[in-house]
């Protein structure tokens, strides 16, 4: 079974890139079985299967490893294979499955078929994993990943430990659980979900994703401000003007209206999302760059943001909903006429908030963090503006200095920008704002891997620093509380208020223009 089949990461002159040189094996070593609870839904079909079938193409995954499938569909382990092969065809960036290495893969396939709270169901899984470790040499490592709704990561939880599948019962091998996100609908019942979690499951095993932080440029935030010298001694309130922190969309909420609509944006987007790429932008360096190093300065920073007064939340939070509008040339309908929204919502599918961080480096800086669906652009990026010169020396008349902007590419650009002022060729001293820009897939040739391939090899690795630690998910609980209550709270008589495919609302402008900012064009 333990046929080696290799693949080059897949890319035209990417081995060959001498930026890549040197750069080590990045196969995983221990053997391992992987759960997917929640096997039949979409993210199983559409990233995790696919980001599975790409990590063993890209010959990370180890040599023997299991891959299980759990869910109530009325599969066996053939059509739950079939269904695998469909959906890699359907998603995998390297194309459709191809033989030997699909078959070889196929076979390391299994499925359960049961419902989350049937304990007869947990003891086949249980068989099954003793049956991967005989077989398949998977040496009792355990990695369960439950993709399934909120709802039953409790009970889900409850079965495997009565099951004997905890980590008490593993005298083997190790016992992790990938939890998606959202980590709770607010900060008690995340609490709640915190404490079922723990009856079972060490801090040290749980590994919350958040898929922002497996995106290659989101990493690399840490490596601009800590591998270069000309960054950081400017990283603070004597140089930042502040800080923008956008993520938009371009797609409504698709066939998520249910799930979406007790949602909103502040919940979808910015408790987790954004509030993660604030704190890498924002932490202290850390003293090594260990899993609990880097994420106790992330935990220190969210937790020196200054709460929120509710008497300005109006003034510094804007919220908004898409009515019908126009995306790619198409027209597309409002939120409200979504399938499985309700005609009267007033959830937001727009979030904009300020915030300040109470703390030496960041005094009275203003972070503006924003996402949105069915805007203009898909655009993520954090934009760090800085303070203008103390003394203008160049230019004609007419000539505008503008201030310096870092800008970090997030997607679809992967990239980093800096817009600087130079002088206009001619005889006179002309000044006019101009960017350096480095991108990525030119730059290293590689196309960046999607971000659950990273995440899923990295918690089979045992690395939990791309995971969001239970102290930062309370922490960001905490934070937006007062904005959720307020706007739970009260009904907002303008939605809908940005036309599909624009900017955003007007209301988020003002609140911007009352700090004398702009938000950058998306
Ligand atoms: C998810 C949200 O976490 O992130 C979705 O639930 C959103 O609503 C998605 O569309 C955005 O992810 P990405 O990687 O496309 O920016």
């Amino acid at each position: 079974m333990t046929q080696t089949v290799t693949a080059t990461n897949g890319v035209p002159g990417g081995d060959a890139n001498p930026l890549r040189a040197g750069v080590a094996s990045s196969r995983i070593t221990d053997p391992c079985n992987v759960v997917f609870f929640g096997a039949s839904g979409d993210l199983v079909k559409r990233m995790l299967m696919p980001a599975m079938y790409n990590l063993r193409l890209e010959d990370i995954l180890p040599a023997n490893y299991g891959i299980l499938g759990f869910s109530r569909c009325e599969w066996q382990t053939a059509d739950f294979r079939d269904g695998m092969r469909k959906s890699i065809d359907e998603f995998s960036r390297s194309g459709p499955a191809k033989d030997p290495l699909w078959s070889d893969f196929a076979k390391r396939l299994s499925f359960v078929n049961g419902s989350f709270d049937d304990a007869a169901a947990f003891k086949q899984l249980r068989a099954q994993l003793e049956r991967n470790d005989a077989e398949l040499g998977t040496g009792g490592n355990r990695l369960y990943y439950l993709s399934t709704p909120p709802s039953l990561f409790g009970t889900i939880i409850d079965r495997l430990d009565e099951a004997g599948l905890g980590p008490k019962n593993n005298k083997t091998g190790w016992t992790r659980i990938i939890i998606e996100k959202p980590f709770g609908t607010d900060l008690a019942s995340a609490r709640a979900l915190q404490a079922e979690v723990n009856k079972v499951f060490d801090e040290k095993a749980v590994y919350r994703i958040d898929h922002y932080l497996g995106k290659e440029p989101v990493q690399d935030i840490m490596a601009l401000r800590f591998a270069n010298v000309i960054f950081e001694p400017l990283w603070n309130r004597r140089y930042v003007e502040s800080v923008q922190i956008t993520a938009t969309e371009t797609v409504g909420v698709e066939e998520r209206g249910g799930y979406y609509d007790n949602a909103g944006a502040l919940r979808d987007m910015i408790q987790n999302h954004v509030m993660n790429l604030l704190a890498l932008v924002a932490m202290e360096p850390p003293v090594s760059p260990t899993a609990d190093n880097i994420r106790d300065e992330k935990f220190k920073v969210l937790s020196a943001l200054r709460p929120m007064d509710r008497s300005r939340i109006m003034l510094d939070t804007a919220r908004g909903q898409y009515g019908a509008g126009t995306i790619g040339g198409k027209p597309v309908p409002g939120y409200r006429e979504e399938p499985n929204v309700n005609p009267k919502s007033n959830t937001e599918t727009y979030a904009a908030v300020k915030l300040l961080i109470d703390n030496w480096r960041w005094a009275d800086v203003p972070f503006f963090l924003r996402s949105g669906k069915r805007m203009a652009r898909k655009n993520s990026e954090i934009a760090i503006r800085f303070k203008g010169i103390p003394h203008r020396l160049f230019g004609e008349t007419g000539d505008s200095i503008d201030n310096n902007v870092l800008v970090m590419k997030i997607q679809p650009e992967e990239g980093v920008s800096l817009r600087f002022s130079a002088k206009v060729p001619g005889p006179k001293m002309h000044i006019r704002a101009v960017s350096m820009d480095f991108n990525y897939g030119t730059g290293f040739g590689v196309v960046s891997a999607p971000a659950y391939e990273r995440l899923i090899g990295d918690a089979m690795r045992g690395d939990a620093t791309l995971f969001t630690r239970w102290d930062a998910v309370q922490q960001a609980w905490e934070q937006v509380m007062p904005i959720l209550e307020t706007w739970q709270s009260s009904t907002d008589e303008t939605f809908p208020n940005y036309a599909a495919g624009s900017q955003g609302p007007a209301s988020s402008d003002r609140m911007l223009a009352a700090d004398g900012a702009e938000w950058r064009k998306i």
